[in-house]
């Protein structure tokens, strides 16, 4: 056993989004202790430029190594997308994993006849690391790339189905899935089989885009195959935590610890109390 076996798994978000995919690495790693770190101060990073982006995820990834983490998670896909080749340089050896080429590879499986279309924040789509993820799995797919923007929005208020959810996903996808008449990007293309959600809230809006795509399409997300991919490397890195003691959970955010607990308790399916949620400064 590796001795920084019994250091907590750091991950990081912009915000709450990321608890969808720390709900998904206690399920499959119920023996680990999570540190979960939400910069909701700055929170949204998918309208921001490149070099902000990689400046703030490298200032929230140190708090979590100086706090001791035997490895970081970057459980956003916007701070993934920019900054995830410059965090495994700055932080090695420490292992760091991100959720993008997760995702890209549920997508790439799910899919039947390749063409998949990727929705996520504007600098994660403007970035294309889907894309070329997607095309390093399976470089017969046909992806297709939207920036939906107010989705972040709408699952923070907790509207996560309805009218007013559907119409705003309509208004996005409706070119692309040949909705209400409208007409498919390219004729040559298939229509698309699957829907991967490339932004951690977007999982929440998954009965409303249910409703919008289909029940054809396959709508696939990073969490599960994010957690997987967390189990194999700790495996890999004898880095598994061997206690029997209960796991430990701390959240950290750096704005309103109350709003936090109460969105996150969306994100993360069951209720966070306000007095598990520190405040912190970058
Ligand atoms: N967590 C971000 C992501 O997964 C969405 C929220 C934001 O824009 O900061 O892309």
């Amino acid at each position: 056993m590796n001795d920084s076996s019994r250091l907590p798994i750091g991950l990081f978000d912009s915000g709450m989004g990321g608890l969808t995919v720390f709900k998904a690495l206690a399920e499959r790693l119920p023996g680990e202790d999570l540190l979960y770190l939400g910069d909701t101060a700055r929170l949204p990073y998918g309208t921001k430029g490149r070099d902000t982006i990689i400046r703030y995820t490298l200032k929230a990834a140190q708090k979590l190594v100086d706090m001791g983490v035997k490895m970081l998670v970057i459980a956003c896909n916007t701070a993934t997308s920019a900054a995830l080749v410059t965090l495994r340089e700055h932080f090695a050896p420490l292992p760091v994993m991100g959720v993008v080429d997760p995702g890209a590879q549920a997508a790439a499986a799910a899919s039947v006849n390749g063409h998949i279309v990727v929705v996520a924040t504007e600098a994660t789509i403007a970035g294309g690391a889907y894309q070329q993820a997607i095309a390093r799995i399976r470089p017969d797919a046909f992806v297709t790339g939207r920036a939906c923007t107010l989705f972040v929005p709408l699952a923070e208020e907790g509207w996560m189905n309805g009218p007013i959810v559907e119409g705003v996903a309509r208004r996005y996808l409706a070119d692309i899935f040949s909705l209400e008449g409208g007409r498919a990007p390219d004729a040559r293309t298939p229509a698309p089989d699957t829907l991967l959600l490339g932004c951690t809230h977007f999982p929440l809006l998954q009965e409303a885009l249910r409703n919008v795509v289909g029940p054809g399409v396959r709508i696939v997300d990073s969490a599960a195959t994010t957690a997987q991919r967390v189990a194999e490397e700790l495996r890999a890195t004898n880095l598994l935590r061997q206690g029997d003691g209960p796991a430990h959970y701390s959240f950290l955010t750096t704005d309103n610890t109350a709003r936090f607990a109460r969105t996150g308790s969306l994100f993360l399916g069951r209720n966070l109390p306000d007095d598990q949620v520190s405040l912190v400064d970058l």
